[in-house]
């Protein structure tokens, strides 16, 4: 079975439907042509580890142009090596536990606050893009008021990001780079200047303990990781209050049992991951699921049918929060596996006990059916249009 429709264009009622279809075409097709968006997609789990956990084959370079020159996902290398060195000290565990009471607690409390004024909601706006976007903005001192129109610079940044082959997206990228130039330089010499006791505070320190003490440099991480956290934590928060508000039961549980939590949110990575493919790009001739790949192929890597390997896990499309699921690859795999992995799941495990505490009552609106799809308000994810909800 070859996917009938492009992988861009998926649209379905259910949420499982993604996996479940992907996962059943990477058993004919481990490889194959796109036409919806003119790339190679690697499809099956096997294919996709192996691509990911050699970036000496599939590189990162495809990224490293327009505003993500230079930016740790498009390095390679030494160059990623020593710069990976400087992420993973500013976002260990240790260090974003920091910001659990500082930041992440007074966001999530905030956007519950509001959310307690209204009987329903959408829980997308209301919650799943509210949350990151006040994190992210907080942690870097972002001007509260700018928050709505940074939201749709970033958005068009990482839109181009994501379509490095698409010359209409990546100019709309550069422009909203520039547009939000100053403000991030502003930040950096603020930072480099006199660090603070922040995550920028750590960046300035870091960069400078390794001798790249400098605003640009500062500005590269600060751009990194706004690029790296926004809409990936929105969706992530999304799909996982979709799957509990589709599941009461578990809901429940979690209610009872809050220390479930963090398996749940695993869970609900697999079941419904937001993260649906990164870009690789070939850097000589490689074989990939039995099929010749020639150097110079851009590659899309699919990360959603692994998670539906019946193998793996047993009734994948069963959303099932006492699974415990290992080997997962929405944060990808390998040199570049995601380093704001644990700010993530903070995010996630802060705002929804929050949520969930607060509204003891909250369950799906009957009378609205989200749509789900691999561009939900044009992101480059797998989410819902909207998240009817009902809080009392
Ligand atoms: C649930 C939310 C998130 C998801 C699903 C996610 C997903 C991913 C994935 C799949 C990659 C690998 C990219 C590749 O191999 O090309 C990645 C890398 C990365 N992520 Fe995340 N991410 C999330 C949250 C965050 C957050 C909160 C931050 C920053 C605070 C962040 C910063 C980054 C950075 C800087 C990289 C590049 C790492 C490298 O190249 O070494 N991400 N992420």
């Amino acid at each position: 079975m070859l996917p009938r429709t492009s992988l861009f264009s998926f649209t379905t009622e259910d949420p499982s439907a993604f996996g479940v279809y992907l996962a059943a075409a990477a058993k004919e097709h481990p490889i194959y042509f796109d036409e919806g968006l003119g790339v190679t997609v690697v499809l099956r789990g096997a294919e996709v580890t192996a691509v990911l956990r050699d970036s000496e084959t599939f590189s990162n370079r495809a990224y490293d142009i327009g505003i993500m020159k230079g930016a740790l996902v498009a390095l390679d290398g030494a160059s990623h090596t020593r710069m990976r060195r400087i992420f993973n000290a500013v976002l260990s565990p240790r260090v974003v536990n920091r910001y659990e009471e500082t930041i992440v607690t007074p966001v999530a409390r905030r956007i519950v606050d509001r959310l307690a004024r209204k009987q329903q909601a959408d829980l997308v706006d209301d919650f799943a893009i509210s949350m990151p976007m006040g994190v992210t903005s907080a942690l870097f001192g972002m001007p509260e008021e700018r928050i709505a129109e940074n939201d749709v610079l970033i958005r068009k940044m990482i839109r181009s990001a994501m379509a490095p082959q698409d010359p209409v997206l990546v100019a709309e990228g550069r422009r909203a780079h520039a547009a939000m130039g100053a403000q991030l330089r502003e930040i950096a010499e603020r930072e480099v200047a006199n660090p603070g006791d922040t995550l920028l505070g750590e960046i300035a320190r870091t960069l400078a303990a390794e001798g790249l003490g400098g605003v640009e440099a500062c500005e590269g991480v600060v751009l990194s990781l706004i690029l790296g956290s926004y809409e990936t934590t929105s969706w992530m928060l999304a799909n996982l209050l979709v799957a509990l508000l589709a599941h009461p039961d578990a809901m429940g549980q979690l209610r009872q049992q809050p220390s479930l939590l963090p398996q749940a949110i695993d869970e609900a990575m697999r079941w419904c991951s937001n993260a649906t493919g990164i870009v690789r790009f070939v850097e000589r001739e490689a074989t990939i699921g039995g099929e010749t790949v020639p150097a110079g192929t851009l590659l899309y890597v699919s990360l959603t049918a692994l998670h539906y390997d019946e193998e793996a896990y047993p009734r994948p499309e069963v959303f099932d929060i006492q699974r415990r699921p290992t080997g997962l690859l929405s944060f990808g795999v390998g040199p570049h596996y995601c380093v704001g992995a644990p700010l993530a799941r903070m995010e996630a495990r802060i705002g929804v006990s929050l949520l969930l505490e607060r509204f003891p009552a909250l369950r799906s609106d009957p009378t609205q059916r989200p749509m789900f799809s691999t561009a939900p308000r044009g992101a480059a994810a797998f989410g819902p249009d909207r998240i009817p909800a009902l809080l009392v």
